[in-house]
């Protein structure tokens, strides 16, 4: 059985104590992976950013806040790189370029928040396979095609967040693989869960 380690949800990117910038990700796509893995008998690490649902039967989970701390989690659950990684989370791409340890007083606070680029998990990771998302609302193929290259991915899953019943928050998703080879596989909308399983056998698939 292989070691599957899954990114899943938001992270947030703190100003300051109470204040973070973030995305409308749930889990429930990274979730969903997780549970396939597992279900396989893989052996699964899922490193979540911050959200409400509930581990998945057999599955090591990690909580994360940053894109920071996710990276340093993926780090250390990747180890030997002789694995698949899947990255489902929507990882902010900034962050503020300084984060307060108190409250910033709103009288204090300037109009304009500097930021500076997070760094790329996917992309900087070193593992046998690597499985990505792209979350999308325009030129969904050629930026997934873009990220696949990009990242070295040996399939990207492009998901055009603007169709009904697809991308954040939803039970179902609609999605299209875009594998290394070029080959294109358009899936109908169906449940996460389906969808989760369907990535799961791809992976098996790879050598
Ligand atoms: O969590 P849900 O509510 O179920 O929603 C599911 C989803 C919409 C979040 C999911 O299906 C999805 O599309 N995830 C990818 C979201 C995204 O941020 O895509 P991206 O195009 O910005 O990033 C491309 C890939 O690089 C992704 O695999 C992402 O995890 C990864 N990435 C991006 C930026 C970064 N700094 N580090 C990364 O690892």
């Amino acid at each position: 059985m292989g070691r599957y380690v899954i990114t899943a949800g938001p992270t947030r990117e703190h100003l300051d104590p109470v204040r973070f910038l973030t995305n409308p990700s749930t889990g429930k796509m990274g979730f969903a992976v997780a549970r396939a893995a597992a279900e396989r008998g893989h052996d699964v690490a899922l490193i979540a950013g911050p959200v409400a649902l509930k581990t998945p039967k057999g599955v090591r989970r990690i909580d994360v806040t940053s894109a920071r701390d996710m990276l340093a989690a993926v780090e250390d659950a990747i180890g030997d790189g002789d694995c698949v990684f899947v990255a489902t989370a929507a990882v902010a791409d900034w962050r503020p370029a300084s984060c307060a340890d108190r409250k910033l007083k709103k009288g204090l606070m300037s109009d304009t928040i500097k930021l500076v680029r997070n760094p790329d998990i996917l992309k900087g990771v070193k593992c046998r396979h690597k499985i990505g998302f792209a979350a999308e609302t325009n030129d969904v193929m050629s930026e997934a095609a873009r990220k696949c290259r990009e990242k070295g991915l040996a399939m990207i899953v492009a998901n055009d967040v603007t169709e009904k019943g697809a991308g954040f928050g939803t039970d179902t998703n609609r999605v299209t693989f875009l594998k290394a080879d070029g080959s294109v596989e358009r899936l109908p909308l169906m449940s996460k869960l389906a969808v989760a399983r369907r990535i799961v056998r791809f992976a098996e698939g790879l050598a």
